[in-house]
């Protein structure tokens, strides 16, 4: 769904870090929302740094396997990364980013579908560049996440994907949610078994915490991977941390 007004306030401070870092936007954007969006942006900065000094992580940016690294995109003319985080409106900020890519001729960010903004490939990312790149990028960069209350995203993916009838939707509850209802469900109806569409919460749920190899592959699936799985944010310092509130 397009929040747009959820990302106005983020975008500013985007627009800013851009022009901060050369660009020529002739964006009207005025102090004081700069200012404040600005200092609710360090607070982030803060409340991570502290959070990350409790439950420092168990491993350092060299030993993370390279695809570790794929969420994160590149756009290396603004000297930016944004680390993108499903069902957190990436749709959205990738639009944008295909648009600061120069992937995009239109000015209208919303006539880019979804599937073209999740084409793979369309960007290069972190997990494709050599390692003097990375730091190099790493250090020099903004760095970009927009963040959403976990329970929030988590009960969206599942609204999305297994309750949903959506092409995606079919495919999530048709590869994942006929597994979950195999592994949770009493006495499931066949047609249950054979779908995979009437996965409760409370199974879906349960199946988050289904540690076991088997479940592995689905279990981790990036809708709904905690972010600092997608991110690594006590090893990347994130420069703008957004937020997605949905009122
Ligand atoms: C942008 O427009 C030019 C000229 O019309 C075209 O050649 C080019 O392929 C377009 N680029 C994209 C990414 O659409
Ligand atoms: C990036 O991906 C391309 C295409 O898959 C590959 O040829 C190249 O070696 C990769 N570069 C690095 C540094 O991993
Ligand atoms: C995890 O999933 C496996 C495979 O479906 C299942 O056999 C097992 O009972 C589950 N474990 C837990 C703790 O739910
Ligand atoms: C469910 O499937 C089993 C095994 O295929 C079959 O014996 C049973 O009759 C089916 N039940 C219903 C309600 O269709």
């Amino acid at each position: 769904m397009l929040k747009m007004g959820v990302l106005k306030v983020e975008l500013v401070l985007l627009l800013n870090l851009l022009l901060v870092s050369g660009d020529v936007y002739n964006n009207e954007v005025s102090e004081h929302s700069l200012e404040l969006t600005q200092s609710l942006n360090l607070a982030r900065q803060e409340l991570i740094q502290e959070t990350c000094r409790h439950f420092p992580p168990k491993y350092g940016l060299d030993e993370l396997p390279p695809s570790q690294l794929e969420h994160i995109l590149i756009n290396e003319e603004h000297k930016l990364l944004y680390c993108y985080v499903p069902k957190v409106a990436c749709t959205n900020w990738k639009r944008i980013f295909m648009m600061l890519s120069g992937k995009w001729n239109g000015t209208d960010v919303l006539s880019i579908t979804a599937s073209i903004a999740h084409t793979p490939g369309m960007f290069r990312d972190l997990s494709n560049v050599s390692k003097a790149e990375r730091d190099y990028m790493l250090e020099n960069y903004n760095k970009m996440i927009i963040v959403r209350n976990p329970f929030e995203r988590l009960l969206s993916a599942f609204r999305n994907k297994l309750e949903g009838d959506t092409l995606s939707a079919r495919y999530f509850q048709d590869r994942i949610g006929r597994r979950i209802i195999k592994a949770y469900r009493e006495n499931p109806s066949n047609e249950s078994l054979e779908y995979g569409r009437d996965v409760t919460f409370k199974e879906f749920a349960l199946f988050l915490t289904n540690r076991s190899e088997e479940m592995a592959d689905v279990v981790n699936n990036e809708h709904w991977q905690p972010i600092t799985n997608l991110c690594h944010p006590c090893l990347i310092k994130y420069t703008l941390v957004g937020k997605s509130y949905f009122s």
